[in-house]
């Protein structure tokens, strides 16, 4: 198991971290056996895998449900897990029972959170030994209120988020995702913060990069961010259930190859 320790000697060592989102046991042992560093279980779950407009409607039951099943397939693997909306940044009581019932269900090495106004709970999660990752810049939480836009992207909203990254840091956040911002910027903040910095439409001069699994290889997503690679094509599976569809019509499957050869018929009395 990649510890927190090995995650963090990654940044200190130059080594970029790999991470890639996972929602079930299949995708959590296929993240696992290409030896990716960090799985996050993401609220894109809502999207993803339940079908929802965005991830305001995912709930901690969601996220405890997938999680569980995300460990399964990846026992060895750090394990990040999304708080979802409306479950922190609540009040000081509510979001840490929820940040309790989520990393002692989730199975999850870390919980993250969204937002730069989450700085208190970051520093009261952590003192409890909960460790938080802080995801700046574009927050799909909030994208009723920022949409989906590029962030940072004035001098002003720039140094704001070098700041908020600074707190989040000093607050005791244990990494840092940051999403759709220029590539100066994210360089900037991964140079000035010690805690890796993962970069998501973020460029390369992260310490690491995240991308979700059903964009990167094109399964059951419609449209794809400027910043997604398509390493593969899973739209492929189409074409082989029509063909399942026309072979079970036509009488073609299951042929003999897929049938039991032995014959009972003839001993029954029917
Ligand atoms: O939920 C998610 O998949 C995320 C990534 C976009 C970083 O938060």
């Amino acid at each position: 198991m990649k510890t927190l320790s090995n995650i963090q000697q990654m940044k200190q060592d130059g080594e970029k971290i790999s991470m890639v989102t996972a929602y079930d046991y299949p995708s959590a042992k296929q993240v696992e056996q290409a030896n990716i560093d960090m799985i996050l279980v993401g609220d894109s779950l809502g999207m993803t895998v339940l079908g929802y407009e965005s991830t305001v409607d995912v709930t901690l039951e969601d996220m405890i449900h997938h999680s569980r099943a995300v460990r399964r397939g990846a026992p060895d693997t750090f394990v990040v897990v999304d708080m979802p909306f409306g479950t922190v940044g609540v009040d000081p009581t509510t979001d840490i029972q929820n940040a309790i019932q989520l990393y002692q269900t989730s199975r999850g090495n870390a919980l993250k959170v969204e937002g730069a106004h989450l700085t208190q709970f970051i520093a009261q999660a952590t003192a409890m030994g909960i460790p938080i990752v802080s995801h700046l810049g574009l927050t799909p939480q909030s994208v009723g209120v920022m949409g989906y836009k590029l962030q940072g992207a004035t001098k002003e909203a720039a140094t704001q988020l070098i700041e908020d990254a600074k707190a989040a840091e000093r607050a005791g956040a244990v990494a840092l995702v940051v999403e759709a911002i220029p590539s100066d910027l994210a360089r900037a903040i991964s140079s000035q913060l010690t805690i890796p910095v993962i970069g998501i439409g973020a460029g390369k001069d992260t310490d690491g990069q995240v991308l979700v699994y059903h964009d990167m290889l094109n399964y059951g997503v419609d449209r794809h961010a400027k910043f997604v690679k398509q390493y593969e094509d899973f739209s492929v599976g189409v074409a082989a259930l029509e063909q399942y569809h026309s072979e079970v019509k036509r009488g073609a499957f299951p042929s003999e190859a897929y049938t039991y050869k032995k014959q009972i018929m003839s001993e029954v009395d029917a």
